[in-house]
């Protein structure tokens, strides 16, 4: 239904709730037993105390359920039902940093809508996606998540993954509402450690890590969630400041706040409010309109509503989102779910084709030494090794009991080699330190009960992998992580290979050393990995991260030269943990000219480089691109101008091969330091073998402003830009323009 209409018509629906009605739609309750005791689900629904479910399962019990809503409960509000979709709903796409790794919005756009529609199918209204935070600490266990460490490539991807789960508007059908999470700064918890305090600057805030929020907005999202953390020692949740000042009215946004899980709770917890009363009404104050889970509304709202401490009229602001958004998604005219009809051979076939297209094109090419890679498809004897090998856990990031399972990477060489003689071997098991807390809802992410290995019993497993790539003419490493590595409460202190996976490498490359076979690293998993050692020794490396079902079949592709890789990182590569948070766009600092020696001033460790062990935008292929110099339309525009910026890009090579052309600038001078690179513009082309195409990228006045702290306002400085067009943040072919005239600002 159409905003407006659905507005008057939640107008009319809120003239018919009474002050406890209207409060229950602000609840929204686990579909599983948090072992928090209390009334049933049931129960509360069918006093019409209920706006919205997570985590129902089951199908015929959120018909159940809302049959109850409707028929049985006072107000007959249908409920919203929702959950997280990260990497698709039966259909399991790569993960989001895989996926941004594409630099490709359209396709982020069509695998979310394909995920829409299965979840729609599926009885589901609203999904807790996308993530739009900046992850720059690779030890944080969400990286996975989100699209990387910055604004301009995370708010391209956010917007389009809205696009692609809302369709044109909000309430297309076969499409559901998203919400933009976590509202904000949640991925500079500190130390890595999710869920931790982040202190942010004003500027840092809304430099880099509010634009993929306003890029959400501006796409259309119809809800926001916000963040667990204290922002600046203000939990995010009653954070003035986020939630009135820039999301309402700086931004205007009209739509749904819902908490993250009990973090209205949470405000004791932390040390901020002083009873549930206290926390409901601070939230309230806020205009949180929903709370996940904690009950603190359903407990407290009355009371304050009988005190005078919250009026009818901030009752009503609050529960108009939630009504409006139900009236527009139809959940009113239409609130069951048919069974959907399976999907015919030719849907589920062009799914299955999305799903390895998405993990083709997201694949990274960190390194290929004297062309390793592509593997020739008529080797004979090939080794398969390490524990992510043959591991479904190890290619997802979705938390769905629904999906099939993946195709692992040793499924896909067998499916792609069939007559060759493949030996695989596991090697070292790994696992976690400590449990998974997601585990303990939602059995069915539990790993099966591993027998304990003994070192002396890992040893004899490395060795048979020493012996498996001694006897093989080519040998494929899959390395990395596992889901409940890096996820939600999966933080780590150390970023290296889990478990003896390293040793198993460095066993298997010794081995190798003298044979010149081709071994091949496959890295999986969810964050960056600090793999020094396999970067300086391995002659080719894949980033194929959470790749999705059709990760085997897709990477196979890759590795036996069907497929052209052209992924690039959405993220920096840190040499190690002690370098997090580690990001391309930092300032310059002081280095006088003078001492700029090799190993003296060009690094801040002295027991390790500054520099990143692959830097953010790398990626190779199996073409290879020659860039010209970038050119700029005027050498001087004044402030609220454009500048075009165009450069010719070459395959110098005999392959078809996809470039993602980067553009980066620097400001030289103005009322702050401004960072040495920023990404103001990117294309993903294909450009065939020895052909040349020239590309464009426009500079507009948003693209040369910034948050200035010194004049604490949006700002474009008369200045100097650099600017650099290339294949990766190290970007060498510059070019430079000025702006000239009185500099403008603007206040938010
Ligand atoms: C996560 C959210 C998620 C919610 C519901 C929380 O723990 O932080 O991202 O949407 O759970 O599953």
């Amino acid at each position: 239904m159409e905003k407006e209409l659905a507005k008057i018509k939640a107008k009319e629906c809120l003239g018919r709730l009474s002050a406890e009605q209207k409060i229950g739609q602000m609840n929204q309750l686990w579909g599983f037993d948090m072992g928090t005791g209390g009334p049933s689900i049931e129960e509360q629904i069918r006093k019409g105390l209920v706006g919205s479910c997570l985590y129902v399962m089951d199908p015929a019990e959120r018909n159940r359920l809302q049959h109850i809503a409707v028929e049985e409960a006072p107000g007959g509000v249908p409920i919203f039902f929702a959950l997280d979709i990260v990497n698709g709903h039966k259909t399991l796409f790569p993960a989001p940093i895989c996926q941004a790794s594409s630099w490709d919005p359209s396709l982020f756009e069509k695998t979310q809508a394909v995920a829409a529609g299965e979840a729609r199918a599926d009885g589901y209204h609203w999904t807790f996606f996308p993530n739009a935070d900046i992850g720059r600490d690779a030890r944080w266990g969400r990286v996975q998540e989100g699209c990387g460490e910055d604004p301009y490539l995370s708010s391209a991807m956010v917007a389009a993954q809205v696009r692609g789960f809302q369709g044109q508007e909000i309430g297309e059908e076969g499409h559901i509402l998203a919400c933009a999470k976590h509202f904000a700064g949640y991925g500079a918890a500190t130390g890595g450690r999710d869920y931790d305090e982040v202190y942010l600057s004003e500027a840092q805030l809304r430099n880099d890590y509010l634009p993929p929020f306003k890029a959400a907005i501006d796409a259309g999202v119809g809800t926001i969630m916000s963040a667990y953390m204290d922002l600046n020692n203000v939990p995010a949740t009653a954070n003035e400041f986020l939630m009135k000042e820039v999301l309402r009215r700086e931004w205007d946004f009209d739509g749904m706040v819902v908490t993250d899980a009990g973090t209205i709770g949470n405000l004791i917890t932390q040390g901020f409010a002083k009873d549930t009363e206290d926390a409901a009404l601070r939230a309230a104050k806020c205009d949180v309109n929903m709370d996940m889970g904690s009950m603190s509304y359903m407990t407290a709202l009355k009371g304050l509503l009988e005190k005078g401490q919250l009026s009818m009229e901030d009752l009503d602001r609050m529960v108009l989102p939630i009504l409006t958004l139900k009236y527009q998604m139809g959940l009113f005219d239409n609130p069951y779910t048919k069974q959907a009809p399976a999907d015919d051979e030719a849907e589920a076939a062009a799914k299955i084709e999305l799903a390895r297209t998405a993990a083709e094109r997201s694949v990274v090419l960190l390194k290929n030494e004297d062309h390793t890679l592509p593997l020739s498809p008529s080797l004979n004897k090939i080794a398969v090794i390490g524990p992510c090998a043959d591991n479904a856990a190890a290619l997802i990031s979705s938390l769905s009991p629904d999906s099939a399972g993946p195709v692992t990477v040793l499924k896909g060489i067998e499916n792609r080699l069939p007559d060759a003689q493949i030996s695989y071997v596991c090697g070292p098991k790994i696992k976690r330190d400590v449990p998974w807390v997601a585990t303990e809802f939602m059995p069915w992410l539990a790993g099966k009960e591993d027998v304990e290995e003994t070192p002396e019993m890992q040893d004899a497993l490395i060795a048979d992998a020493v012996k498996a790539a001694d006897a093989a003419d080519a040998v494929i490493m899959v390395l990395g992580e596992l889901l409940e590595m890096s996820n939600e409460h999966s933080s780590r202190a150390c970023i290296d290979l889990p478990g003896r996976q390293n040793d198993l490498l460095k066993a298997v490359m010794e081995k190798t050393a003298e044979s010149k076979k081709p071994v091949v690293l496959v890295l999986l998993g969810g964050r960056p990995l600090s793999v020094g050692y396999a970067a300086e020794h391995v002659p080719a490396i894949l980033e194929a991260w959470q790749t999705g079902q059709e990760a085997g079949n897709a990477i196979a592709r890759i590795l036996f030269g069907d497929v052209n890789p052209g992924g690039k990182l959405p993220t920096s590569f840190p040499r190690s943990a002690g370098q997090a948070p580690f990001y391309y766009a930092k300032n310059l600092s002081h280095a006088p000219e003078y001492l700029k020696k090799p190993g003296q001033w060009d690094s801040r460790y002295w027991d390790q480089p500054n520099t990143p062990l692959f830097p953010f935008g790398h990626g190779l292929s199996y073409s290879t691109f020659e860039y010209g110099q970038p050119k700029v339309s005027a050498s001087e525009i004044s402030p609220g101008e454009s500048v075009t910026v165009t450069v010719d890009i070459t395959n110098t090579s005999d392959i078809d091969g996809d470039e993602v052309a980067q553009l980066y600038i620097h400001q030289r001078y103005g009322s702050d330091s401004r960072p040495r690179r920023l990404l103001k513009g990117f294309k993903r082309l294909s450009i065939p073998a020895r052909a040349k195409v020239t590309v464009s990228f426009e500079l507009t006045a948003d693209d040369l402003s910034y948050w200035s702290s010194a004049k604490h306002a949006y700002v474009q400085d008369e200045t100097d830009f650099d600017v650099w067009t290339g294949g990766s943040s190290e970007a060498e072919n510059h070019t430079e323009f000025s702006v000239r005239g009185t500099a403008s600002y603007h206040l938010p």
